[in-house]
């Protein structure tokens, strides 16, 4: 399945979150292009059965809490031991939380703690070893980090998932200038709704109907949607995430790669 010629040819990436959803389909998307993959997640059977499908000389699983320090250090020490450098850091995992029906008056504040530990300080975690690992090594590496609209707007996610979506542009804005002398690019990716079993469990929640199908929750996406006749995929995230990790961005650093169809940057409500 890998190719010596793809345009991930010969690099090595991380991507978290790579058990599942966007970051799976990312996966096998620099598998794909020529990249060695290691699969860090806290879901241990999905993430080795994939690093299995896509092959031992290709991709790896590692167990990883992005909210615990050690494991992050751990996960990247990991990677340069086995595959000799780190090219690419993708911080992809993410949680959306359960507040249903919350608002500023009721925060939650253990949801909240929750949410930043993984949303935002396990970003941060993230970008801080790698970035380590690439500047002592020398690598004009990328990192790469999964945004939402949630970044650049309010009311269509919990509150707390929009502050540390909100956050993590921030630490991408921080970590792109600090890292710039070292060749290093930072950017954000950022989606509007996607299927993945996230948007799933969360609307289930929300709507109280632990039945509601992904078709279900698919039709209610597209008719919010700005861009019609295209139902937004997994996939297209990790075409953007692998134009954001190639030569094809070798000047982009510090950009927001807003994923939504122009939905953040319309409002209909004067439509007739
Ligand atoms: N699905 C959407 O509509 C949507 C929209 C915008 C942004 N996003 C973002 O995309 C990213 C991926 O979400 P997804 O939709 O693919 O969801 P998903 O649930 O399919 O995948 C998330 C993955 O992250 C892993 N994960 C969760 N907590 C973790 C932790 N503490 N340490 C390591 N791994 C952990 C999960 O096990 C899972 O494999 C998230 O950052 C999410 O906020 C999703």
């Amino acid at each position: 399945m890998a190719s010596s010629s793809g345009r991930l040819a010969g690099k090595v990436a991380i991507i978290t979150g790579g058990a599942s959803g966007i970051g799976e389909a990312s996966v096998r998307l620099f598998v794909e292009n020529g990249a060695k993959v290691v699969v860090a997640d806290i879901m241990d059977e999905e993430g080795k059965k994939l690093a299995e499908e896509m092959g031992a000389d290709t991709c790896a699983f590692h167990h990883c809490d992005v909210a615990v320090e050690s494991d992050i250090e751990a996960l990247v020490a990991f990677t340069v031991s086995k595959w000799g450098k780190l090219d690419i850091m993708f911080n992809n995992a993410g949680i959306r939380g359960t507040a249903k029906g919350e608002d500023v008056l009721n925060m939650d504040m253990n949801d909240f703690d929750h949410i930043m530990s993984i949303n935002l300080r396990g970003v941060a975690l993230g970008v801080k070893y790698a970035a380590n690992a690439m500047v002592s090594a020398g690598t004009r590496g990328v990192i790469i980090c999964t945004g939402s609209v949630a970044s650049v707007m309010a009311g269509m996610s919990p509150v707390a998932y929009t502050i540390a979506k909100h956050g993590v542009l921030g630490l991408v804005k921080a970590a792109a200038s600090n890292l710039g002398k070292h060749g290093i690019r930072v950017n954000y990716v950022s989606p509007a709704a996607v299927i993945t079993p996230l948007l799933l469990v969360h609307f289930r929640h929300l709507s109280g109907n632990p039945d509601l199908t992904m078709e279900q929750v698919q039709g209610w996406c597209d008719s919010l949607s700005n861009l019609k006749g295209h139902s937004l995929t997994a996939l297209d995230v990790a075409k953007s995430a692998l134009y954001l990790a190639s030569d094809d961005s070798s000047f982009v650093s510090g950009m927001n790669l807003v994923v939504d169809g122009g939905l953040s940057i319309t409002n209909h409500s004067f439509d007739t």
